[in-house]
């Protein structure tokens, strides 16, 4: 960091613009030239170069269930090796990203401390050699799992790191970078997690490897894979959760709205349970805040959210309507942007917070991620084991308290309903309330979306 902190010091003005850190693969001398504004030209001549050149291999929920629901131990080595090599590809990208941004902007504390986690992780993952056996495997996983609880505080780093530099760059440059990166980062944790949860399927007492494939018609799961996700449960066991945690951010006292549930009930999608969750319990707290605050001083029986589940040939489609009042028109045109809007100062200060957080990390839901409730055992959550009980406690449910605004929870949402080829929209009704409409793909055919759609416009 003091290193950071002395090259931009003693950096001319015409240097910052792309100089990479310190710690980074050089490679190239011309880019360090503080004498000459040359372009950086990029020979491959690090591992980083090598790596950048391969593709990310995208897959689908479709997919992902095929492969682990009949699993064997030349699967599993499979499933080891694709995660072996699609890591460090997909993280060599990312580090590649970050080399392209101008100076000050890595110099930034919070992004430099993601960089070199990211560099970290690269260095460990590419070296691993092929895995053959199962206890190659094993030793594997413990670097994965290591892996992903040291990761754990990418989320509010990257948010407050983005906003600190919002000044240093165009917001829809800062914007695009940081969705790529939460993009890039749920993959990660998807194939991570994906394969954690099949090699722990694998040794489970209940499978027995050497006797015959396991193939059960009546699996509920697929390693992280929720086969029927249903609407309607989800939605109830949410909207429970969010009514009690506002409750007891603004006290017993108030009366919390009921949450009205109508439309296809029977509606199920294979899903990642921690995904939807996340969406859900996000709106949830939205709408139920609304409600709220605009009635706060008022006597009568606060208005209902109302839920409404539609299921189509493609897709369930969930409408969430509250009268909360509605979006002040003039943050709507900033509602899904990381960066923008006028209540950015009050979210960086609030973002300030969350490190002093982090060392709570055990109660505290990291914001933005759905599975870090439990990182005190693998830096995730092992999804698969309560959602076979669906009614089971909702530890993917973030349980920041609803008065620390972080103004990551809508973006975020939308990263994640995108991720697997849904929608999140926000319609307001200003004065009256709001609806929003999340749309899942049902299917599960579609691949995991990696690139960034323009969401500029918001
Ligand atoms: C992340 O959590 O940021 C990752 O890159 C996950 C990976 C280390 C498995």
């Amino acid at each position: 960091m003091a290193k950071h902190a002395l090259l931009i010091r003693g950096a001319r003005r015409s240097s910052l613009r792309r100089a990479p850190l310190p710690l980074l693969h050089r490679p190239c001398p011309q880019r360090h030239a503080h004498t000459t504004t040359v372009a950086p030209t990029w020979r491959p001549s690090s591992a980083l170069d090598e790596w950048v050149q391969r593709e990310a291999r995208p897959i689908s929920l479709r997919q992902l269930t095929y492969f682990g629901r009949t699993l064997t131990e030349s699967r599993l080595l499979d499933s080891a090796n694709y995660c072996r090599l699609e890591l460090p590809t997909r993280i060599a990208h990312r580090l590649r990203d970050i080399q392209t941004l101008p100076y000050v902007v890595v110099a930034n504390p919070h992004l430099a401390h993601v960089y070199e986690l990211y560099l970290r992780a690269f260095e460990r993952f590419r070296r691993i050699p092929e895995i053959r056996s199962l206890d190659d495997n094993d030793k594997y996983c413990k670097v994965l799992e290591e892996t992903l609880r040291e990761h754990a505080t990418v989320i509010p780093r990257l948010a407050i790191g983005v906003l600190e530099v919002r000044a240093l760059m165009r917001a829809e440059e800062t914007d695009k970078f940081i969705h790529t990166m939460l993009r890039s980062r749920i993959s990660r944790r998807v194939i991570a997690e994906q394969h954690l949860a099949l090699t722990e399927t694998f040794n489970s007492p209940w499978h027995f490897p050497h006797a015959q494939p396991i193939h059960d018609p009546n699996a509920e799961t697929v390693g992280e894979i929720f086969l029927k996700c249903n609407a309607k449960e989800i939605v109830g066991r949410c909207g429970k959760t969010t009514q009690e945690l506002v409750k007891r951010a603004y006290g017993s006292h108030l009366e919390i709205p009921e949450i009205n549930i109508n439309g296809h009930l029977e509606a199920t999608f294979p899903y990642i349970l921690s995904h939807l969750e996340y969406i859900i319990g996000e709106l949830l707290r939205n709408s139920i805040q609304a409600v709220i605050e605009q009635r706060k001083f008022k006597d009568a029986k606060p208005p209902p959210i109302e839920v409404l589940i539609c299921e189509t040939s493609q897709h369930v489609i969930i409408r969430i309507s509250d009268q909360g009042g509605g979006i002040p028109n003039e943050l709507l045109p900033h509602l899904w942007s990381f960066t923008k809007g006028p209540r950015r100062e009050k979210r960086l200060e609030n973002l300030a917070r969350v490190p002093k957080l982090l060392g709570t990390l055990q109660e505290l839901q990291i914001p933005g991620e759905p599975h870090a409730g439990n990182v005190e055992k693998h830096g995730r959550k092992a999804a698969h084991t309560e959602t076979s009980q669906p009614g089971g406690s909702l530890s993917s449910l973030t349980s920041r308290p609803p008065n620390l605004r972080l103004g990551i929870g809508l973006p975020m949402s939308r990263v994640y309903a995108e991720y697997w080829a849904g929608s999140l929209e926000i319609h307001s009704l200003e004065g009256f309330g709001v609806d929003a409409f999340l749309q899942i793909s049902k299917l599960g055919n579609k691949n995991e979306r990696l690139t960034t759609r323009a969401t500029m416009d918001a």
